[in-house]
Protein backbone atom coordinates (compact mmCIF):
# COMPACT_ATOMS: atom_id res chain seq x y z
CA UNK A 1 0.00 0.00 0.00
CA UNK A 2 1.21 3.64 -1.34
CA UNK A 3 0.87 6.81 0.98
CA UNK A 4 -0.13 9.56 -0.46
CA UNK A 5 -0.73 13.47 -0.47
CA UNK A 6 -2.97 14.42 -3.12
CA UNK A 7 -2.61 18.33 -3.79
CA UNK A 8 -5.36 19.57 -5.68
CA UNK A 9 -7.36 21.81 -7.53
CA UNK A 10 -11.08 20.18 -8.12
CA UNK A 11 -11.76 20.22 -11.12
CA UNK A 12 -13.68 17.92 -12.38
CA UNK A 13 -10.35 15.60 -13.13
CA UNK A 14 -9.24 16.27 -9.75
CA UNK A 15 -12.30 15.12 -8.14
CA UNK A 16 -11.79 11.48 -10.21
CA UNK A 17 -8.13 11.37 -9.12
CA UNK A 18 -9.70 11.92 -5.18
CA UNK A 19 -12.19 9.26 -6.11
CA UNK A 20 -9.85 6.51 -7.82
CA UNK A 21 -7.38 7.31 -4.61
CA UNK A 22 -9.83 6.81 -1.71
CA UNK A 23 -11.65 3.77 -3.86
CA UNK A 24 -8.26 1.67 -4.78
CA UNK A 25 -6.94 -1.12 -2.10
CA UNK A 26 -3.53 -0.12 -3.00
CA UNK A 27 -3.06 3.43 -2.22
CA UNK A 28 -3.96 5.20 1.36
CA UNK A 29 -4.60 8.45 1.18
CA UNK A 30 -2.90 10.31 3.99
CA UNK A 31 -3.89 14.01 3.41
CA UNK A 32 -5.84 15.87 0.54
CA UNK A 33 -4.42 19.83 0.11
CA UNK A 34 -5.92 22.28 -1.95
CA UNK A 35 -4.50 25.43 -3.89
CA UNK A 36 -6.06 27.58 -5.90
CA UNK A 37 -6.18 26.63 -9.59
CA UNK A 38 -9.36 25.76 -11.69
CA UNK A 39 -10.64 28.10 -9.30
CA UNK A 40 -10.11 30.21 -6.11
CA UNK A 41 -9.07 28.37 -3.39
CA UNK A 42 -12.21 28.97 -1.84
CA UNK A 43 -14.00 27.36 -4.10
CA UNK A 44 -11.89 24.07 -5.04
CA UNK A 45 -11.53 23.76 -1.36
CA UNK A 46 -15.25 23.71 -1.00
CA UNK A 47 -15.57 21.30 -3.86
CA UNK A 48 -13.08 18.79 -2.28
CA UNK A 49 -14.79 18.13 0.91
CA UNK A 50 -17.98 18.12 -1.33
CA UNK A 51 -16.31 15.43 -3.25
CA UNK A 52 -15.00 13.93 0.31
CA UNK A 53 -18.93 13.55 1.18
CA UNK A 54 -19.71 11.84 -1.96
CA UNK A 55 -16.67 9.34 -1.57
CA UNK A 56 -17.79 8.96 1.95
CA UNK A 57 -13.80 10.15 2.92
CA UNK A 58 -13.63 10.68 6.98
CA UNK A 59 -10.61 10.37 9.06
CA UNK A 60 -8.40 12.08 6.54
CA UNK A 61 -7.10 15.75 7.39
CA UNK A 62 -8.00 18.27 4.27
CA UNK A 63 -6.54 21.97 4.36
CA UNK A 64 -6.31 24.45 1.68
CA UNK A 65 -3.15 26.13 0.72
CA UNK A 66 -2.38 29.23 -1.13
CA UNK A 67 -4.86 31.27 -2.41
CA UNK A 68 -2.51 32.57 -5.00
CA UNK A 69 1.14 31.68 -7.04
CA UNK A 70 4.05 33.21 -5.74
CA UNK A 71 4.59 35.28 -8.53
CA UNK A 72 2.00 35.70 -11.52
CA UNK A 73 -1.43 37.34 -10.81
CA UNK A 74 -4.26 34.63 -10.43
CA UNK A 75 -5.21 32.95 -13.76
CA UNK A 76 -8.42 30.61 -13.45
CA UNK A 77 -10.10 28.26 -15.43
CA UNK A 78 -13.83 28.75 -15.75
CA UNK A 79 -14.23 27.86 -19.30
CA UNK A 80 -13.22 24.34 -18.70
CA UNK A 81 -14.45 23.80 -14.80
CA UNK A 82 -17.62 26.43 -14.87
CA UNK A 83 -17.97 29.21 -12.13
CA UNK A 84 -17.50 26.74 -9.45
CA UNK A 85 -14.78 24.78 -10.46
CA UNK A 86 -16.66 21.19 -10.59
CA UNK A 87 -19.89 22.24 -12.35
CA UNK A 88 -22.28 19.76 -13.74
CA UNK A 89 -23.75 17.67 -10.44
CA UNK A 90 -25.43 18.99 -7.40
CA UNK A 91 -22.76 19.43 -4.79
CA UNK A 92 -23.83 18.23 -1.29
CA UNK A 93 -23.16 20.19 1.56
CA UNK A 94 -19.42 18.81 2.92
CA UNK A 95 -19.93 16.88 6.12
CA UNK A 96 -15.96 17.32 7.23
CA UNK A 97 -14.36 19.77 8.59
CA UNK A 98 -11.26 21.48 7.40
CA UNK A 99 -7.72 20.90 9.15
CA UNK A 100 -6.78 23.86 10.90
CA UNK A 101 -3.06 23.82 9.35
CA UNK A 102 -2.36 25.82 5.98
CA UNK A 103 -1.78 22.94 3.63
CA UNK A 104 1.63 23.87 3.08
CA UNK A 105 2.05 22.69 6.82
CA UNK A 106 0.19 19.75 7.05
CA UNK A 107 1.95 18.22 3.83
CA UNK A 108 5.09 19.08 5.71
CA UNK A 109 3.78 17.46 9.43
CA UNK A 110 2.90 14.25 7.40
CA UNK A 111 6.30 13.68 5.05
CA UNK A 112 8.24 14.40 8.40
CA UNK A 113 5.98 12.26 10.48
CA UNK A 114 6.48 9.12 8.20
CA UNK A 115 9.70 7.38 7.78
CA UNK A 116 12.20 7.85 4.54
CA UNK A 117 10.78 6.94 1.40
CA UNK A 118 6.94 6.26 2.58
CA UNK A 119 4.84 9.13 1.53
CA UNK A 120 4.58 9.83 -2.47
CA UNK A 121 3.13 13.06 -3.14
CA UNK A 122 1.17 13.46 -5.85
CA UNK A 123 -0.02 17.18 -7.28
CA UNK A 124 -2.85 17.52 -9.79
CA UNK A 125 -2.81 21.50 -9.39
CA UNK A 126 -0.41 24.34 -9.84
CA UNK A 127 2.41 23.57 -7.99
CA UNK A 128 2.62 26.47 -5.12
CA UNK A 129 2.05 24.05 -2.43
CA UNK A 130 4.74 21.92 -2.94
CA UNK A 131 7.39 24.49 -3.95
CA UNK A 132 6.56 26.64 -0.50
CA UNK A 133 6.80 23.33 1.33
CA UNK A 134 10.10 22.65 -0.24
CA UNK A 135 11.13 25.54 0.35
CA UNK A 136 10.18 25.75 4.06
CA UNK A 137 11.26 22.49 4.99
CA UNK A 138 13.80 21.11 2.80
CA UNK A 139 14.31 17.70 4.59
CA UNK A 140 11.42 16.57 3.10
CA UNK A 141 12.94 16.70 -0.62
CA UNK A 142 15.24 13.78 0.99
CA UNK A 143 12.35 12.79 2.92
CA UNK A 144 9.52 11.66 -0.39
CA UNK A 145 9.07 8.72 -2.07
CA UNK A 146 8.88 10.61 -4.92
CA UNK A 147 6.78 13.21 -6.92
CA UNK A 148 4.06 11.43 -9.96
CA UNK A 149 2.47 15.03 -10.91
CA UNK A 150 -0.27 16.15 -13.55
CA UNK A 151 1.35 18.77 -15.65
CA UNK A 152 3.24 20.15 -18.69
CA UNK A 153 3.70 17.88 -21.80
CA UNK A 154 7.04 17.75 -24.17
CA UNK A 155 5.14 18.01 -27.19
CA UNK A 156 1.85 20.07 -26.74
CA UNK A 157 0.55 22.97 -24.58
CA UNK A 158 -3.31 23.72 -23.61
CA UNK A 159 -3.03 27.24 -22.04
CA UNK A 160 -0.32 28.62 -24.58
CA UNK A 161 0.78 26.65 -27.46
CA UNK A 162 3.44 25.43 -25.66
CA UNK A 163 2.34 25.14 -21.85
CA UNK A 164 -0.30 23.23 -20.01
CA UNK A 165 -2.37 24.89 -17.26
CA UNK A 166 -0.91 23.86 -13.92
CA UNK A 167 2.80 24.47 -15.17
CA UNK A 168 2.23 28.06 -16.70
CA UNK A 169 -0.34 29.68 -13.94
CA UNK A 170 2.79 29.19 -11.33
CA UNK A 171 5.79 28.56 -13.38
CA UNK A 172 8.72 29.74 -10.55
CA UNK A 173 6.70 27.00 -8.27
CA UNK A 174 7.37 24.01 -10.82
CA UNK A 175 10.53 25.57 -11.60
CA UNK A 176 11.17 25.18 -7.93
CA UNK A 177 9.67 21.32 -7.96
CA UNK A 178 11.35 20.11 -11.46
CA UNK A 179 14.73 21.06 -9.72
CA UNK A 180 14.76 19.83 -6.51
CA UNK A 181 16.52 16.44 -6.76
CA UNK A 182 13.43 13.78 -6.15
CA UNK A 183 12.29 11.33 -8.12
CA UNK A 184 9.58 13.04 -10.47
CA UNK A 185 7.56 11.72 -12.72
CA UNK A 186 5.63 13.92 -15.04
CA UNK A 187 2.28 12.68 -16.67
CA UNK A 188 1.71 15.57 -19.01
CA UNK A 189 -0.72 16.22 -22.00
CA UNK A 190 1.15 13.76 -24.31
CA UNK A 191 -0.39 10.87 -21.89
CA UNK A 192 -3.32 12.86 -20.40
CA UNK A 193 -4.60 13.22 -24.07
CA UNK A 194 -4.58 9.26 -24.48
CA UNK A 195 -7.13 9.26 -21.07
CA UNK A 196 -10.32 10.01 -22.86
CA UNK A 197 -13.79 9.42 -21.79
CA UNK A 198 -15.01 7.86 -24.47
CA UNK A 199 -18.60 6.78 -24.10
CA UNK A 200 -18.09 3.40 -23.85
CA UNK A 201 -16.52 4.22 -20.69
CA UNK A 202 -19.25 6.85 -19.88
CA UNK A 203 -21.45 3.59 -20.12
CA UNK A 204 -19.00 1.49 -17.93
CA UNK A 205 -19.35 4.05 -15.28
CA UNK A 206 -23.05 4.26 -15.49
CA UNK A 207 -23.41 0.65 -15.13
CA UNK A 208 -21.64 0.92 -11.68
CA UNK A 209 -25.35 2.69 -10.50
CA UNK A 210 -24.12 3.71 -7.52
CA UNK A 211 -24.34 7.51 -5.94
CA UNK A 212 -20.67 8.35 -6.81
CA UNK A 213 -20.36 6.56 -10.46
CA UNK A 214 -23.84 8.87 -11.46
CA UNK A 215 -21.96 11.78 -9.77
CA UNK A 216 -18.44 10.88 -11.75
CA UNK A 217 -21.00 10.58 -14.93
CA UNK A 218 -22.28 14.10 -14.93
CA UNK A 219 -18.71 15.61 -14.17
CA UNK A 220 -17.87 13.50 -17.12
CA UNK A 221 -20.99 15.57 -19.07
CA UNK A 222 -19.78 19.10 -18.45
CA UNK A 223 -16.24 18.16 -18.57
CA UNK A 224 -17.10 16.95 -22.31
CA UNK A 225 -19.25 20.00 -23.52
CA UNK A 226 -16.50 22.57 -22.19
CA UNK A 227 -13.85 20.48 -23.86
CA UNK A 228 -15.56 20.51 -26.49
CA UNK A 229 -16.51 24.01 -26.98
CA UNK A 230 -13.06 25.28 -25.73
CA UNK A 231 -10.71 22.74 -27.33
CA UNK A 232 -12.10 20.88 -30.09
CA UNK A 233 -11.95 17.65 -28.12
CA UNK A 234 -14.64 15.09 -29.17
CA UNK A 235 -14.10 13.48 -25.63
CA UNK A 236 -12.88 15.26 -22.54
CA UNK A 237 -9.26 14.25 -21.23
CA UNK A 238 -9.79 12.97 -17.95
CA UNK A 239 -5.88 14.24 -16.74
CA UNK A 240 -5.11 13.69 -12.97
CA UNK A 241 -6.66 10.16 -11.78
CA UNK A 242 -3.60 9.40 -14.47
CA UNK A 243 -0.96 10.73 -11.74
CA UNK A 244 -2.78 8.00 -9.25
CA UNK A 245 -2.72 5.18 -11.90
CA UNK A 246 0.47 5.68 -12.09
CA UNK A 247 1.23 5.28 -7.94
CA UNK A 248 -1.25 1.98 -7.91
CA UNK A 249 0.14 0.40 -11.19
CA UNK A 250 3.31 1.59 -13.29
CA UNK A 251 2.65 -0.76 -15.91
CA UNK A 252 -0.49 1.27 -16.84
CA UNK A 253 2.14 3.52 -18.97
CA UNK A 254 5.29 3.37 -20.18
CA UNK A 255 8.11 6.13 -19.20
CA UNK A 256 11.07 7.67 -20.76
CA UNK A 257 14.07 9.21 -18.28
CA UNK A 258 14.90 12.67 -19.39
CA UNK A 259 16.11 15.70 -17.80
CA UNK A 260 13.24 18.24 -17.71
CA UNK A 261 13.00 21.76 -16.57
CA UNK A 262 10.47 24.51 -16.92
CA UNK A 263 10.71 27.81 -19.27
CA UNK A 264 10.80 30.80 -17.02
CA UNK A 265 11.75 33.81 -19.53
CA UNK A 266 10.33 32.97 -22.88
CA UNK A 267 8.22 35.53 -24.42
CA UNK A 268 5.79 32.37 -26.51
CA UNK A 269 7.07 29.92 -24.12
CA UNK A 270 6.63 30.61 -20.74
CA UNK A 271 5.53 27.77 -18.51
CA UNK A 272 6.84 25.21 -21.55
CA UNK A 273 8.25 22.01 -19.94
CA UNK A 274 11.08 20.99 -21.85
CA UNK A 275 12.41 17.52 -22.16
CA UNK A 276 15.51 16.71 -23.05
CA UNK A 277 15.65 13.55 -25.04
CA UNK A 278 19.15 12.95 -26.52
CA UNK A 279 19.83 9.86 -25.03
CA UNK A 280 20.53 8.65 -22.95
CA UNK A 281 19.79 10.26 -19.95
CA UNK A 282 22.81 11.08 -17.58
CA UNK A 283 23.15 8.64 -14.68
CA UNK A 284 22.27 11.12 -12.43
CA UNK A 285 18.98 11.59 -13.86
CA UNK A 286 15.75 12.00 -11.07
CA UNK A 287 13.33 13.04 -13.53
CA UNK A 288 11.26 10.64 -16.01
CA UNK A 289 7.93 11.84 -18.58
CA UNK A 290 5.23 9.55 -19.02
CA UNK A 291 4.82 8.55 -22.86
CA UNK A 292 1.53 5.91 -23.73
CA UNK A 293 -1.36 4.70 -21.65
CA UNK A 294 -2.85 1.70 -21.95
CA UNK A 295 -6.20 2.81 -21.90
CA UNK A 296 -8.26 -0.12 -20.94
CA UNK A 297 -6.21 -1.01 -17.94
CA UNK A 298 -6.71 3.03 -16.82
CA UNK A 299 -10.54 3.13 -17.23
CA UNK A 300 -10.60 -0.58 -15.40
CA UNK A 301 -9.12 1.21 -11.98
CA UNK A 302 -11.53 3.84 -12.38
CA UNK A 303 -14.69 1.35 -12.65
CA UNK A 304 -12.68 -1.09 -9.65
CA UNK A 305 -12.27 1.98 -7.49
CA UNK A 306 -16.33 3.09 -7.94
CA UNK A 307 -17.40 -0.37 -7.45
CA UNK A 308 -15.47 -0.72 -4.15
CA UNK A 309 -16.41 2.54 -3.13
CA UNK A 310 -20.46 1.69 -3.52
CA UNK A 311 -23.00 3.76 -1.82
CA UNK A 312 -21.11 5.23 1.32
C1 LIG B 1 -4.89 20.30 -15.75
O1 LIG B 1 -5.49 21.59 -15.63
C2 LIG B 1 -6.65 21.53 -14.87
O2 LIG B 1 -7.67 22.28 -15.46
C3 LIG B 1 -7.01 20.08 -14.74
O3 LIG B 1 -7.62 19.84 -13.49
C4 LIG B 1 -5.69 19.38 -14.86
O4 LIG B 1 -5.05 19.28 -13.61
C5 LIG B 1 -4.86 19.90 -17.21
O5 LIG B 1 -4.10 20.81 -17.95
CA1 LIG C 1 -6.21 19.71 -11.55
Amino acid sequence: VTKIILDCDPGHDDAIALLLAHGNPDIELVAVTTVVGNQTLEKVTRNALSVARVAGITGVPFAAGCPRPLVRQIELAPSIHGESGLDGPVLPEPTIELDGRHAVDLIIDTIMAHEPGEITLVPTGGLTNIAMAARKEPRIVDRVKEVVLMGGGFNVGNWSATAEFNIVIDPEAAHIVFNEKWPLTMIGLDLTHQALATPDVAERIAAVGTGPARFVGELLEFFGETYKDAQGFDFPPVHDPCAVAFVIDPTVMTVRKAPLDVELTGTLTLGMTVADFRSPAPADCTTQVAIDLDHEKFWALIVDALERIGDP
